[in-house]
């Protein structure tokens, strides 16, 4: 073991700045509504991460209310919001942080030469100068102030220097180094930070904070040297989302610290609520999480091998590093299945953290009695699927509802009858379509009764739990004409039903907005098609 992991007794302490509602919202297709990152922002709470960062508020609308509402409603952790070092900017991030208790304003600007020259069209010394003014501007609103040279890694150190020098004089108490596009490798970014500790005369009036992109697939593997070599504070989302490739994952450098306290670190994150925020994530952002992923993956606790289970059986530390409760993943010591009843539903549903209304109870029991009489066993995964396809058709708009479906597939030629309601006049609309599979001839047939175009860019369907009689989890992802993605979701043990639930999911979602009217500012444009930010 290299001197520098060897255990010590005085641990010190790395802040989890959670960026899940800001850089993870920027996944394409994971746009959430302003309820939705409320609920997100509660469960990080939970989690007790130090910091949320809830949005770019000058971007959209949407993004400015949600920074708003978390900053009402969350207690706990500080709330920071996003600005380019533009004084308009950092006016809306303040505007929307007013009536947070603790805040922060995050404000950013690029430093590498690739983004000054051929993206900001400005020279070193304009960079400067416009990155101490407006730290300086944003301390009038708080004390907390970070900065993040964009594209640190790509930056020339010795102009990274000087401008976090001028930063912090100006009053940054947080500086951040991004790996922007994910370019750089473990040593060099540890190296990055060692030589900023050396040669940043006044670093020690700030924290040093990395943000790392997972281009290369090595953004947890380069958070962890930052650290070892001096940064305290890691941004993170869950489930590892965020642009491109996504961002470093919280769920891994905060099990990595646990699992390895040799290294001399902690966090305060509360790791018995991480399964349960990945689970929301996933469900809210419509984003699976791959089977193999690490701490949070559906295999990443299970055992396969003859010779694995047999030493695991024996003494379960031969291949297990990690309690599976560590995050939170509970085995049900009562299971339920077709006898059970509402008192076993509810007790187990509290039990997940699903606290039901009696009326959302009564549609949760109606599920879980389908569910039970077509599998033997129900699993906690199925009582989270059912649970959150309720919440889903509750949260949107039902412009049109599945009324009835009959496909006719096999050797011949797929076809599909489907009837809907449409709920504004309860007029009921049927129709048919031919398709090359049962799939397609639904979304041709539903096509040919909504009318509103769009193109499908994304269908996936998971079971939920083992077995053939699972319940199968659709996500579809659609695009409308003008460029805005909208996904859909839906559960069922009859994976047809399910895919026409998930189109009409989406499709709903497209139409709440063509009826608003909103259209995106020209700026959330500017500012969410920029890969990299
Ligand atoms: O990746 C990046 O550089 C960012 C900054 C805004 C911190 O997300
Ligand atoms: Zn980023």
């Amino acid at each position: 073991m290299p001197s520098n992991l060897l255990a010590t007794s005085d641990k010190q302490k790395v802040f989890i700045f959670d960026t899940t509602l800001r850089d993870g919202e920027q996944s394409p297709g994971a746009t959430l509504n302003v309820q939705e990152k409320l609920e997100i922002a509660k469960q990080l709470a939970k989690l007790e991460v130090d910091i949320i960062e809830a949005g770019f508020p000058f971007s959209s609308p949407g993004d400015f209310e949600a920074v708003k509402l978390i900053s009402k409603e969350v207690q706990g952790p500080t709330i920071c919001a996003l600005s380019r070092t533009r004084k308009g900017d950092i006016d809306k991030a303040a505007e929307a942080l007013e009536e947070a208790k603790n805040r922060r304003i995050h404000t950013f600007i690029a430093t590498s030469d690739i983004h000054m020259e051929h993206k900001l069209k400005m020279s070193r010394d304009q960079v400067l100068k416009t990155a101490a003014e407006c730290v300086s501007y944003a301390k009038q609103f708080t004390d907390n102030i970070e900065f993040s040279p964009e594209d640190a890694g790509r930056s020339d150190p010795k102009f990274l220097f000087e401008i976090l020098q001028a930063v912090i004089e100006a009053g940054a108490t947080t500086v951040n180094i991004p790996d922007t596009v994910g370019y750089t490798v473990p040593n060099e970014f540890g190296g990055l930070i060692k030589s900023i500790k050396e040669n940043v005369p006044n670093i020690n009036k700030a924290v040093i904070s990395v943000h790392c992109h997972n281009d290369l697939g090595l953004a947890v593997a380069n958070s962890l040297n930052a650290v070892i070599n001096g940064a305290r504070q890691v941004e993170c989302t869950i489930n590892g989302i965020g642009e491109r490739a996504g961002n470093c994952s919280l769920e891994e450098i905060v099990m990595i610290l646990k699992t390895r306290p040799m290294l001399g670190f902690y966090t305060d994150i509360d790791s018995s609520q991480i399964y349960r925020s990945s689970r929301l994530v996933s469900t809210l952002t419509n984003m699976l999480v791959q089977p193999n992923k690490a701490i949070v993956g559906a295999n990443a606790f299970s055992h396969e091998s003859g010779i694995h289970q047999d030493g695991f059986l024996k003494y379960k530390r031969t291949y297990e590093i990690m309690n599976p409760e560590d995050i939170g993943l509970l085995t049900s010591k009562l299971p339920l299945g077709p006898r059970s009843g509402r008192h076993a539903l509810n007790e187990r549903l509290t039990e997940l953290g699903y606290h039901l209304p009696e009326e959302q109870l009564d549609k949760a029991l109606i599920r879980f009695k389908e569910i039970a009489d077509k599998k033997k066993r129900v699993e906690d995964r199925d009582l989270e699927s059912i649970v959150r396809d309720e919440q889903r058709v509750q949260e949107t708009v039902s412009h049109y509802e599945l009324e009835n479906l009959q496909i006719a597939c096999g050797t011949g030629l797929p076809t599909a009858s489907v009837c809907l309601r449409r709920t504004s006049d309860n007029v009921f609309l049927k129709d048919s379509a031919l398709g090359t599979g049962p799939v397609d001839a639904i979304y041709k047939a539903i096509n040919k009764m909504v009318q509103v175009p769009n193109e499908l860019i994304e269908f996936s369907v998971q079971s939920v739990t083992e077995g053939i009689d699972a319940l199968g989890e659709v996500t579809i992802r659609i695009r409308h004409s003008e460029g805005a993605v909208y996904s859909g979701h839906a559960a069922n043990t009859d994976i047809t039903l399910a895919c026409a639930k998930a189109y009409l999911n989406a499709l709903n979602k497209l139409i709440s907005m063509l009826n608003t009217g909103i259209k995106i500012a020209p700026q959330a444009d500017e500012f969410k098609s920029r890969k990299g930010v």
